[in-house]
């Protein structure tokens, strides 16, 4: 798979300051990277625990059973391991700590030796009165690839430790599987084999430490144990063991918990009866419920490989681009590992190379490396010439690798700059590290190049996604008849891609979560009303905010209450929902939008204008006075998500003045129309996003918005005006139509993912990174060669079906067949906005065969990776390659309104593809 095999659900915003902001903030925390705090880095590199969990693992977050003895959650988690390995009853620890304390206070007598290939000494096999011998082959401090299995044991010399510790003397063998103190190198299936073989034969309990287990499982494979699924090699493994540990943050992506599993019944009865003196109850073991149950969810979804095939995608992209750059690294199997030593050959051991390069990634990019552990095993040997930048799982773009990448190397070039650092304190462990630099300054930050639209990366990290499934041909060929070729019935599991709508379908923040989880719910007066109020107020600068639950609720009451029946309409196009509700009003909408806007092949920038001659005929023809308002909609998504300029915007408001003629804005997309705005007025190139909305909506009278399209809430609406007298009647309407007049049936929780997600979508870098993700799927798919509707716009691509599938007829729906073959070539989902949505002359019971007949691609937001839209451009590319094969489709099935919804359909001659 070339893109994700999940969506985004919850991003956590992430900032990227100036380098000399970050040099400030470094120098307070003694150029020692383990203490800025983590609101300051951008790209935090370790695996451990920084993994984005997948919405089932929040969701177990909510139920776990907080009990003190036999908890459920125990045995759920008992069950996924069970389940997922293969393997019986467990303990339970509080992470990788606590299931090594366990073993080594119950398997080591003093005196006896541990025999390991950890890389680093383990201050619990000390403290538990024991020996360690490091027993790695001797290619490990080389830092090879990961198909190498650097990390394996030296067999002839475990033999002979083995041999000449004789029966007693060696407590056991403790294989790490991917050993932090070695970079992460696996070890082979082959190795282990060999290595229980030897065990067994000395009669040693054989220790593994599976916190990697499908991590290694995917090199054994790449490296020929073919034939078997991850899962599969991981049983495997363990099937070698005596006892087994498991971290849950790394491959299972939990934050926090772990077990210790042993084969032999009276070893696990030492173990539970250790873990009470330790770590808690032997159905706890320090981990409340909810880690219990995010930790078990963990487990169940390490049965399928998209997610370990994924992150070895990211790493080996990473290490491509890297190698692309000339920078010296390694390939790792969590991550990638830089060449201190070629990276920096001017410092001095003394001059501590690898916390320089530390330090100098987090000012030139905000990249923290991991660095943890004890002093030693940076500060010498092998542990000094090796810097890790761990991936964690699901967690970053490909836009953020390409970023972190352009850091690495931008300070790679300029490495010969770089100076030492000098210890100032006598540190056991990293964390208390305390330096300062050798000369006033690290090395001078190197200005990058302005990025370049590829190389925009998101805000944010993902939190929490939910997994997606691509199916195969002949399962989407199925759900597509099942579907009757119309895109709006398809389901959306069946989908991989869902461009059918922007709307509802935003991720929203952590940012907006917290604030969902301290909500007052009563229907009366409340204080998050008041902060939804006030934060809109300020915003848009209307003085009477009134929620309601979405847009077309918002719609109903301004229609009902300013227009009189008989009266015109104006507008910039029309939407479906504003002019039904118009018509329901008794009003009549005319479009006075620019020619342009009707013409999909013209690129004029600003096909949202109101044409201002259009508007004073009718003014003329009708009077002012038989006018209701001019219906101004932001970002024009029946043309196209067109923008209108703000010296057109003016000269309406002049107009409209003059005449006494409110302006009511369709708001729904004004933050993306304020960007455009931006990008293409020379004017306001300067001027923030909240600036210019605050201008434009200066101009008018009111608005209505549907809330769940800009303002990134999956549920939610606006109505607001200037006059109290108006807003009086709104609210009156309000009472009866749609809930209380606090909340119009807003449910408080969306109330304040609203206020927040108002306040998400004004900073500047998120609105900007959105809309250049719309324009890049454009800009690819004119690149193809493939009809859009020009200029790119901002929430949506349009695809011109009437010049894809020139050889369909109108009445043979091309538009609907386009859609329906994108999703049989793609797995993407869009919508078709043509001779179907239309409708029929009910006088003449024919089709009305507009002008524009369009396919809509939406993107909705925050949602999808740019690599993804490089997927759906690819596979429209593609379709169009074979467009020929498409033929027109006829009804089978057609509801007498609003039929695009539930049509059915047939090819007219079957699909060959
Ligand atoms: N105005 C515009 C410009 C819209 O795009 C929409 C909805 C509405 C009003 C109605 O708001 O859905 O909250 O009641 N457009 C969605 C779409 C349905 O897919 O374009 P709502």
């Amino acid at each position: 798979m070339r893109s994700e095999p999940y969506k985004i659900k919850e991003v956590k915003k992430s900032r990227a300051l100036a380098p000399y902001e970050r040099w400030n903030i470094l120098k307070a925390r003694g150029f020692n990277t383990f203490r800025v705090l983590s609101e300051d880095v951008t790209f935090d590199m370790v695996a451990r625990g920084m993994s984005a969990w997948s919405h089932f693992q929040k969701a177990a977050l909510m139920i776990g059973d907080e009990a003190y003895a036999g908890a459920r959650s125990y045995y759920t988690l008992e069950g996924a391991v069970g389940e997922v390995l293969g393997v019986g009853s467990i303990v339970p620890v509080h992470n990788r700590l606590g299931a090594e304390k366990l073993v080594a206070t119950t398997m080591i007598q003093r005196g006896q030796t541990v025999l390991h290939n950890r890389g680093q000494g383990s201050g619990l096999v000390a403290a538990a009165g024991g020996v360690e011998i490091d027993v790695t082959s001797a290619g490990a401090a080389a830092m090879g690839p990961p198909d190498r299995f650097g990390a394996n044991l030296d067999l002839p010399r475990l033999g002979e430790e083995l041999a000449r510790l004789g029966g007693g003397g060696a407590a056991y063998v403790h294989v790490e599987l991917c050993p932090d103190g070695w970079g992460g190198q696996p070890v082979s299936l082959a190795n282990l084999r060999a290595v229980a073989e030897l065990t067994h034969q000395h009669g040693v309990p054989l220790v593994l430490d599976i916190s990697d287990v499908l991590t290694v499982a995917w090199w054994n494979r790449a490296a020929g144990e073919a034939g078997e699924s991850l899962v599969g090699l991981a049983r495997q493994m363990l099937e070698l063991a005596d006892v087994a540990l498991m971290d849950a943050s790394h491959d299972a992506r939990s934050d926090v918990g772990g077990f210790v599993w042993a084969r032999e019944a009276r070893r696990h009865d030492a173990l539970r009866n250790q873990v009470v003196v330790f770590e808690g109850l032997h159905t706890y073991g320090g981990m409340t419920g909810r880690a219990m149950d995010v930790f078990a969810v963990g487990v169940r979804e390490m049965a399928s490989p998209e997610l370990t095939e994924w992150h070895q995608t990211q790493i080996g992209e990473l290490a491509h681009m890297l190698a692309a750059e000339g920078v010296p690294a390694v390939r790792g199997s969590r991550g990638i590992v830089l060449d201190v030593a070629a990276f920096l050959p001017h410092l001095e051991p003394r001059e501590h190379p690898k916390f320089v390069l530390a330090a100098c990634l987090f000012i030139q990019g905000g990249i923290r490396p991991r660095l943890d552990g004890t002093w030693s095993a940076h500060a010498q040997g092998a542990g000094a010439r090796w810097l890790h930048l761990e991936l964690p799982r699901c967690a970053y773009t490909r836009n953020h690798l390409r970023e972190i990448a352009d850091v690495v190397s931008s300070l790679y070039a300029a490495r010969a700059e770089i100076s030492g650092l000098r210890l100032v304190n006598e540190p056991e462990f990293v964390d208390e590290a305390v330096f300062e630099p050798v000369h006033e300054r690290l090395f001078v930050t190197i200005p990058r190049a302005e990025r370049s639209v590829r190389r925009l990366f998101e805000p944010y990290k993902i939190a929490i996604f939910e997994p997606l499934r691509m199916p195969d041909r002949a399962a989407r060929r199925e759900a597509l008849e099942r579907a009757g070729y119309n895109t709006f019935l398809l389901r959306s599991e069946d989908v991989y891609i869902d461009l059918l709508t922007d709307s509802g379908t935003s991720a929203m923040s952590c940012h907006q979560w917290e604030g969902m989880t301290d909500t007052s719910d009563t229907p009366y007066n409340n204080r998050h009303i008041e902060e939804l109020q006030a934060t809109f107020r300020e915003v848009l600068g209307f003085e009477h905010i009134i929620p309601t639950h979405q847009g077309r609720a918002a719609e109903h009451i301004m229609s009902q209450c300013m227009i009189r029946p008989g009266q015109l309409v104006p507008g910039n196009m029309y939407f479906t929902t504003t002019k039904l509700h118009q018509e329901m009003a008794g009003g009549v909408f005319v479009d006075v939008i620019v020619d342009e806007a009707h013409d999909p092949t013209s690129d004029f920038p600003w096909k949202g204008n109101i044409d201002c001659a259009k508007l004073s005929a009718e003014i003329e023809r009708v009077g002012a006075a038989n006018i209701a308002y001019v219906s101004h909609e932001c970002c024009v998504n029946m043309a196209g998500g067109q923008p209108f300029s703000m010296a057109n915007l003016k000269e309406l408001s002049r107009l409209c003045q003059r005449h006494g003629i409110p302006i009511m804005f369709d708001a729904t997309r004004c933050v993306e129309n304020a960007w455009m705005i931006r990008l293409k007025d020379p004017d306001y190139a300067h001027r923030s996003v909240r600036e210019i909305l605050r201008e434009m909506m200066s101009y008018g009278d009111g608005c209505t918005i549907s809330c769940k399209k800009d303002f990134l809430v999956n549920m939610g609406g606006i109505l607001a005006c200037n006059s109290s007298e108006l807003a009086g009647r709104f609210r009156r309407m309000l009472r009866i139509w749609e809930g209380e007049v606090t909340n119009g049936g807003l449910d408080t929780k969306d109330i304040v993912a609203l206020t927040r997600g108002l306040l998400d979508s004004l900073e500047d870098d998120y609105i900007k990174m959105r809309i250049e993700q719309t324009q890049e799927l454009g800009r690819q798919l004119m690149a193809a060669g493939i009809p859009i509707v020009v200029p790119p716009g901002s929430h949506a691509i349009f695809i011109d079906a009437k010049r894809f599938l020139p050889h369909v007829d109108q009445d043979e729906f091309p538009a609907q067949a386009l859609a329906a073959a994108i999703y049989l070539e793609t797995g993407v989902r869009t919508m078709e906005r043509g001779n179907v949505s239309k409708g029929r002359d009910p006088v003449t019971g024919q089709n009305y065969r507009p002008k524009l007949e369009l396919v809509r691609c939406t993107i909705p937001r925050r949602v999808y990776t740019n690599s993804q839209i490089d997927f759906v451009a690819e596979g429209i590319a593609r379709l169009w390659e074979k467009r020929d094969a498409i033929s027109g489709l006829r009804f089978v099935y057609e509801p007498k309104v609003l039929r695009f919804f539930q049509s059915r359909f047939e090819p007219v001659r079957p699909w060959s593809f």
